[in-house]
């Protein structure tokens, strides 16, 4: 591998030394919260009604790509409801014990984010179906015919699941969350809201045109934003006198090689790749991936699909084909199509 997808600057995945400088960053409130407007309002009434009743909300499940704020609502949805916060994972469950001794040391009202809930274990499902319903868990004790379920009973609680996955949740366990928020990726203008916010708590001088510029290249995720904010700062303090000028952004976005519409150096090593040995293609993924010395992994998961959500490039059943715009994009010109090929874009439904 001459890659780690999880390194790239553009990565939507937190990276290790990251999580400090995030903890800094994050909204306290829901007032504080930018973008996401629905999920907002929808929450803020969810939140006020369990308020107003004196009764712990419905289960929430926030749903939607890495780095767009879910960890982040789990902590303002225990700040708005002034209940303490546990946090946990799916991955850090593997039995149904470890669920057991976090919902048995619940305190009454507590909100219990289940981080990348999708990926919890299956025996320890059933448990927190009962025990999001019921308020109640059977704690298996023994093995084998001499086993005995001995029933136990929670403190009310609010469950916060957060999934980049929610078509992999079971049907049970989606049913059984009263209240559903899908984010989706923000726009520029909110993005260059969010670098403005951090640029003050980070106590970066940062001119409205270069926020705009970092915004344009971060991928409609808030955690790139941040990241980005942070790489235009070092070089603007490294190189200038720390103010972040509309012209050292770009010099800084250009040696961390992002470009304009936040590709980064793999994904145009595939998509020129794609256009200047395949002319546009269709290509199948496993040549187009030696083409650029990564696997074909890679290439699927990591670079396509921002490059499709982008219009850049189309997954057909023939293969990997360009759009137009990606000859654009790249500055090329499209070969003109030979009549006797028909066109270069007929896809197959
Ligand atoms: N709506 C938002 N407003 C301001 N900052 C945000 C917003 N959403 C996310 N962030 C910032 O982006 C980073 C990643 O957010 P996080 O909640 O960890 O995302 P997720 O859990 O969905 O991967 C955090 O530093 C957070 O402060
Ligand atoms: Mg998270």
């Amino acid at each position: 591998m001459t890659h780690d997808p999880e390194d790239r600057i553009v990565s939507p995945v937190v990276a290790g030394d990251e999580q400090a400088v995030e903890a800094a960053l994050r909204p306290k409130r829901l007032a504080e919260f930018v973008g996401q407007e629905r999920v907002r309002e929808q929450l803020s009434l969810v939140l006020q009604s369990a308020l107003r009743r004196n009764r712990p909300p419905d289960h929430i499940l926030l749903s939607g790509p890495p780095g767009l704020g879910k960890t982040t609502l789990s902590m303002i949805i225990a700040a708005e409801l002034g209940k303490p916060l546990r946090i946990t994972s799916g991955p850090a469950i593997e039995r149904a014990g470890d669920l057991a001794a976090v919902l048995s040391t619940l305190s009454e009202g507590e909100v219990l984010f289940l981080d990348e809930i999708h990926r919890m274990a299956r025996p320890a499902e059933e448990m927190l179906y009962m025990a999001m319903e019921d308020f109640r868990v059977d704690v298996v004790v023994g093995k084998g015919p001499g086993a005995t379920a001995i029933p136990l009973d929670i403190a009310p609680f609010t469950l916060v699941g957060a999934t980049t996955r929610a078509g992999m949740l079971p049907g049970p366990l989606r049913d059984r969350f009263g209240f559903v928020a899908h984010m989706d990726f923000y726009e520029p203008a909110e993005l260059e809201v969010i670098i403005d916010r951090s640029a003050g708590l980070l106590d970066v001088r940062i001119d409205a045109e270069a926020a705009t510029e970092v915004a344009g290249r971060s991928r409609g995720t808030p955690r790139i934003a941040n990241r980005l904010l942070r790489r235009v700062r070092d070089y603007a303090e490294v190189r200038a006198d720390g103010r972040v000028t509309p012209e050292l952004a770009r010099a800084a976005l250009e040696l961390y090689e992002v470009d304009e519409r936040g590709l980064d150096r793999l994904d145009r090593a595939v998509l020129g790749s794609l256009l200047r040995k395949f002319g546009g293609g269709p290509v199948g993924l496993s040549t187009l991936a030696v083409s650029v010395g990564e696997e074909p992994e890679t290439v699927e998961v990591v670079a396509e699909p921002f490059l499709v959500r982008q219009g850049l490039l189309a997954r057909t059943p023939r293969g990997r084909i360009a759009t137009p715009a990606a000859w654009t994009h790249l500055g090329l010109t499209p070969p003109t199509p030979s009549p006797a090929a028909g066109t270069l874009f007929d896809v197959d439904e």
